[in-house]
């Protein structure tokens, strides 16, 4: 145990509550209705905006007539890119700044993508806004759109920025080579379509105005990338820009950056001098809130008879818009996973007419390894060795591109117990060799990895006279959780009952937070509460050292311990006093701790990353190529696990979104028309409950003390990644048939391999 870790348990008096197991504590707020989302915040006089999307994919608005629509009964306003208010641009992402690109709403007639902007009506009711919506007209100079990867590839440029920190073009040793010298070779292109999000919660907005100040109620990732952006676009202090959200219904990535109904939203209302609420469409969804890109994967792997990688090359497209600038980083987890000197990572962008794709859960790691997953079993069975064993042997045992020691790397554990719990060992190694009855069933394996991200963060915590505490932080709790998990580490750091904690978060008014994406919440603020709260036990300890009517008159900072809601001596509990009386006696209504959470990630000594080992089950129909997945199991290393019951459960629906991934989910473009085909939940497949079956997952006991003071890495993204190879795996195994175009769906398989 390191300096650092012992540091940490010393400090822990009320070690226990962090890890348990405890159940939501929003939980009754959420199945009661008492939690507000972002369009169920109240405001008196209250006006309802809709939008209105283009017909074309790309073009220009020649006129647009909104005649029929004023006459609606309510109407208050329509704003086109004829009369609407100049805004300044809005990054697509505040943290990336203009590399990033810009996303303006209604400021010129172009048209880049389907389902763009073109106005927004304003109403005295949401269906008066909708149904003059209906009958605003455009007419259009309208140009071939690019839809397809394939006919546009000879635009495919250079990413303008980096791809996930890394040259777009990244060699090291002699990939060519290693591959021309190589044993066995596996040279294959693997393709993913277009993904989307779909959270539960649409996207909405509430803005309010109040003179120069306003106070947007939206359904975010990012309260204060939403504040930043709202004060550029309309030219006003950040201070004038209070941005709430209390509770996110999922976001995956698609809630993280600000899209264009958000400063729509703040535009209309500041023009009707009301509040405005925007509530999206599932359609409008589809077209506008980003997605995950297509990718076509080019991987190459050559390797010796042990199974020794001796070259690794990926390399491939992925689109972007053609205004903006959007890269799946499908490279990104190559580089770190497995050890081999040689290797190229390549990455292009083709633009096409839709709207910018985005972060999506795991971005680059979801798509890349699914094709490199999907590699190394090829190669598995070429070689004729275990698919296991194969990734034993190549196994990291230090980071290979950056040359860094990991900081923890429990992955070896992982394969071990994953396939322990799953029964690999009764796996027949033979493709199309195992039958249950009339169903073909198959084994498939696959590694998972996400890495350790931070962001700097700020938090404070009051301990308050009557012997409870608030802690405070403009962080997102997505739905997985993050209420929970940062009241018990406040309460363990406070030495309180978790009953005696709130938390509230999704303010600007609190202290500062970032984007809760990238895994990185538990970490960052988790690690900014914990400073807090020890910030505020510093200072209660203060209190009692100076007062002579303490029992701890005197008592020095590390004599006194804090535990059951007291502070008493280390050598002699039964000297100690309540924060209450603390407090009382020394008549201050509260105390208050603050502190601001800093990464030094620019000089990092380790390479962190999260691992895991999916294993999954099919059970395919040989008639009709049904593919169920009948078991599934991962193991992992997520560092320090804060809550056992919320954890598994994030593994689970990252799992769940991986069968999606797998079997079902395509967004699906008409080629000609430039128009998302599929754009509501009827027709894009997301799992539903009879699509999942049991999950068994298996988390390793870990600390990481590089990855936060908290010893915890990151748990939300990487449960997804992986699982779609797993999966793609066992579909091979159990038929003989390699898919390697998601999803995996019944036309794929029939009349092949054993379905023949
Ligand atoms: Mo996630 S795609 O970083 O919200």
């Amino acid at each position: 145990m390191s300096a650092n870790q012992q540091g940490n348990k010393a400090t822990n008096q009320n070690k226990g509550i962090v890890g348990q197991s405890i159940n939501r504590v929003d939980g009754r707020l959420k199945v009661t209705g008492g939690a507000l989302y972002a369009v169920e915040f109240p405001a008196t006089n209250m006006a309802y905006a809709a939008l209105v999307g283009s017909t074309i994919a790309n073009g220009r608005i020649k006129s647009i007539d909104t005649s029929a629509a004023l006459k609606v009964p309510g109407v208050l306003h329509i704003m086109t890119h004829e009369n609407a208010p100049k805004l300044k641009p809005v990054f697509t992402n505040p943290a990336e700044g203009d590399a990033a690109g810009r996303r303006v709403p209604l400021q010129s007639p172009t048209v880049y993508y389907s389902g763009q902007y073109i106005a927004l009506v304003v109403a005295e009711t949401l269906e008066q806004a909708r149904r003059a919506a209906d009958l605003v007209r455009a007419t259009y100079d309208e140009q071939p759109p690019a839809t397809d990867i394939e006919r546009e590839r000879g635009k495919a440029r250079l990413p303008k920025g980096k791809v996930a920190g890394k040259p777009a073009d990244s060699t090291r040793g002699n990939p060519d080579a290693g591959l021309s010298a190589a044993a066995v070779r596996v040279d294959e292109i693997y393709r993913t379509p277009t993904e989307h999000h779909n959270p539960m919660e649409p996207h909405a907005t509430t803005a309010v105005w109040e003179g120069d100040k306003l106070t947007v109620y939206d359904a975010t990732q990012y309260t204060y990338g939403v504040r930043h952006a709202m004060a550029i676009t309309f030219g006003i202090p950040e201070e004038n820009v209070r941005v709430i959200c209390k509770f996110t219904g999922g976001g995956f990535g698609g809630k993280g950056t600000v899209w264009a109904h958000v400063p729509l939203a703040a535009a209309a209302a500041r023009h009707v001098k009301r509040p405005v609420r925007l509530t999206t469409t599932r359609q409008e969804m589809f077209s506008n809130m980003g997605h995950r890109a297509e990718t076509e994967q080019r991987v190459a792997l050559g390797a010796a008879r042990d199974g020794k990688l001796t070259a690794i090359i990926h390399e491939g497209v992925s689109h972007t818009s053609v205004y903006d600038e959007y890269v799946e980083p499908f490279s990104k987890a190559t580089h770190m996973m497995y050890a081999s000197e040689n290797l190229r990572a390549s990455q292009r962008l083709i633009p096409l007419n839709v709207g910018t794709p985005t972060y999506m859960r795991a971005p680059g790691e979801t798509s890349g390894m699914f094709a490199l997953e999907s590699a190394l079993d090829e190669l598995a069975y070429k070689l004729n060795m275990d698919p296991i064993k194969l990734r034993l042997v190549n196994h990291a045992d230090t980071d290979p591109d950056d040359k860094l020691p990991w900081s923890t790397n429990l992955l070896k554990d992982c394969y071990k117990k994953g396939a322990g719990r799953f029964g690999w060992s009764r796996r027949k190694p033979q493709p199309a060799s195992t039958r249950d009855g009339r169903y073909l069933i198959g084994m498939g394996m696959a590694t998972a990895v996400y890495p350790v991200n931070h962001f700097p963060s700020s938090a404070r915590v009051r301990i308050q006279q009557d012997g409870t505490a608030i802690a405070e932080s403009s962080t997102h709790d997505l739905g997985t959780g993050a209420y929970t998990v940062l009241t018990q580490i406040a309460a363990e750091t406070l030495g309180l009952p978790v009953e005696r904690v709130r938390v509230d978060i999704g303010d600007t008014n609190l202290p500062k937070a970032f984007v809760t994406g990238g895994s990185t919440t538990t970490m960052s603020v988790g690690s900014a509460i914990q400073g807090a709260g020890r910030a505020a036990i510093t200072r209660l300890k203060e209190l009692t050292r100076e007062d002579k009517r303490s029992p701890l008159y005197g008592a020095t900072a590390e004599q006194v311990v804090v535990k059951d809601g007291r502070l008493s001596l280390t050598d002699n509990p039964a000297k100690g006093e309540t924060y209450r009386e603390i407090l009382s006696r020394a008549r201050v209504k509260e105390i208050e701790g603050n502190f601001d959470m800093q990464f030094n990630d620019r000089q990092k000594t380790h390479s962190s990353h999260s691992f895991g080992a999916q294993f999954a089950e099919v059970r395919i129909d040989p008639d009709f190529g049904e593919v169920r997945v009948t078991r599934f199991a991962g193991a992992y290393d997520i560092g320090r696990v804060m809550n056992m019951k919320l954890a598994e459960s994030q593994m689970r629906g990252g799992i769940v979104m991986g069968i999606g991934m797998a079997l079902m989910e395509e967004t699906v473009l008409d080629k000609n028309l430039g128009r998302i085909v599929n754009r509501d939940l009827a027709e894009y497949h997301v799992p539903v409950n009879a699509d999942v079956p049991l999950m068994d997952i298996v988390l390793m006991e870990s600390f990481d003390e590089y990855a936060s003071p908290i010893g915890a890495k990151g748990a939300g993204e990487i449960s997804i990644v992986g699982a779609a190879a797993a999966i793609a795996n066992a579909v091979y195994h159990a038929t003989g048939v390699r898919v390697r175009d998601l999803p995996i769906t019944p036309d794929k398989l029939m009349g092949k391999g054993a379905l023949a």
